[in-house]
């Protein structure tokens, strides 16, 4: 062989190797990525069946079972027979409230936890959708600041949600306390009112922007903030919430759903949902929490008839904010605390959706209000504690 057929003889062999080393290296990655799809598919399939088993289990008569069944999120799937058994039979007197879901009853666990359980009352495209939203939601959601779901129930038309039993309920019923059928003044004093406003910005804060989307509440209202036996704050139902947009500022579109009053005006308009749309409904409540007013009273003279309209041009004049205060609460605050939190409140609720505050913004002006209160009613019980033990001294 000469030397130029010998070169030839060299190359040929270098692109024949070339060309088997390409076609291995494109089928291992072919390999590679049906292995990984394979991986999804089947992770997928898995969570399905787990989901599907604790959903449909019961449906097959499986009372007998006594382990508790769990999902990967750590939700229990209740039967029906138990929660029965946890409620008194869903007995009228074990019913502690009722909203848009249906009926609430009290109950206690085998174990003794307490619980509350609502007990959707009509099987309708809505209520699935808000049982769907409200399980999925809660499964991935964990902050103090947060009502926790427990478990839930869906055995055949049942379809039930157990929580964490809040002993104080809702927070309007604290604001706005009914007797026989006569309102009477509220008992929630002030610096208990400043820590509910800081622990629910907390429970928003953590919503949009400590998880990724950001979550938007749609539906944050006095009704939603439940309280504990300590009067400490969480923010409860997720029925309707929504995940935004990744972007920042940006918005997603959406039917308008949500309680009058408390509905953002942009979102009413355009159905444009951001997070801006729950500070609108948190600056209401800020509301409710200051003048102990409605945010839509109908009995009302028609100034007065819609909270923030009428407490708006109070809120940035030092000498009206004490106008609008509730009644209930004279004597217990400073000027400089309220002129504070009615301004937080007046950004809030701007129409300018883009110039209400981040909810992290919110937390930060009360964080100090709220310490300063503490201190100062420590101060005032301290010295009402010497001036009554002064006698002995
Ligand atoms: N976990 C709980 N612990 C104690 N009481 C609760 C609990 N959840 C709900 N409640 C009581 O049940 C009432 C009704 O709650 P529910 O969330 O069903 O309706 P709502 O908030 O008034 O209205 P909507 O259905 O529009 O949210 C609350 O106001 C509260 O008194
Ligand atoms: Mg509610």
């Amino acid at each position: 062989m000469d030397s130029s057929s010998s070169h030839d003889y060299k190359n040929k062999q270098r692109t024949v190797l070339l060309t088997i080393m390409a076609f291995a290296s494109v089928t291992l990655s072919l390999l590679l990525l049906a292995f990984s799809y394979y991986c999804y598919l089947r992770n997928k399939v898995s969570n399905f069946l787990k989901y599907s088993k604790g959903i449909d289990s019961d449906d097959k008569g499986n009372s007998h079972k006594t382990t508790q069944l769990i999902t990967e999120e750590g939700l229990q799937v209740f039967t029906f027979k138990q929660l029965l058994s946890a409620t008194g039979g869903f007995g009228k007197s074990n019913v502690i409230g009722q909203g848009g879901f249906g009926l609430v009853y009290r109950g206690v666990l085998q174990d003794g936890r307490k619980i509350a359980v609502k007990l959707m009352d009509q099987a309708g495209k809505q209520g699935e959708e808000e049982f769907r939203v409200e399980v999925e939601m809660l499964s991935r959601l964990r902050s103090p600041y947060l009502l926790a779901l427990i478990g839930y129930c869906s055995e055949s038309h049942h379809r039930v949600l157990v929580y964490d039993f809040m002993a104080n309920g809702g927070l309007q019923e604290h604001l706005y306390p009914i007797k026989g059928s006569n309102a009477v003044p509220s008992n929630l004093d002030w610096e208990i009112r400043l820590r509910i406003a800081l622990e629910a910005a907390k429970g928003l804060e953590y919503l949009h922007e400590h998880v990724s989307p950001p979550v938007i509440h749609r539906d944050f209202k006095s009704s939603n903030i439940l309280l504990d036996k300590g009067f400490h704050a969480k923010v409860s139902d997720f029925g309707l919430a929504k995940l935004g947009s990744y972007r920042a500022g940006g918005h997603v579109s959406t039917r308008v759903l949500g309680t009058q009053g408390y509905v953002a005006p942009e979102y009413a308009l355009t159905g444009h949902l951001t997070t801006k749309s729950d500070v609108y409904s948190y600056g209401v409540v800020l509301l409710e929490l200051l003048t102990g007013r409605v945010p839509v009273d109908m009995k009302r003279s028609p100034g007065e008839a819609v909270l923030v309209s009428w407490a708006l041009p109070h809120l940035t004049d030092r000498d009206k904010v004490v106008e609008i205060m509730d009644p209930a609460l004279e004597g217990q605050y400073s000027m400089k605390d309220i002129v504070q939190v009615a301004a937080i409140a007046a950004m809030c609720v701007q129409l300018e959706a883009d110039y209400r505050p981040l909810m992290a913004d919110v937390v930060q002006s009360l964080v100090p209000l709220v310490k300063h209160q503490r201190q100062s009613s420590r101060v005032s019980s301290c010295s009402t504690f010497s001036a009554t033990q002064s006698p002995r001294l």
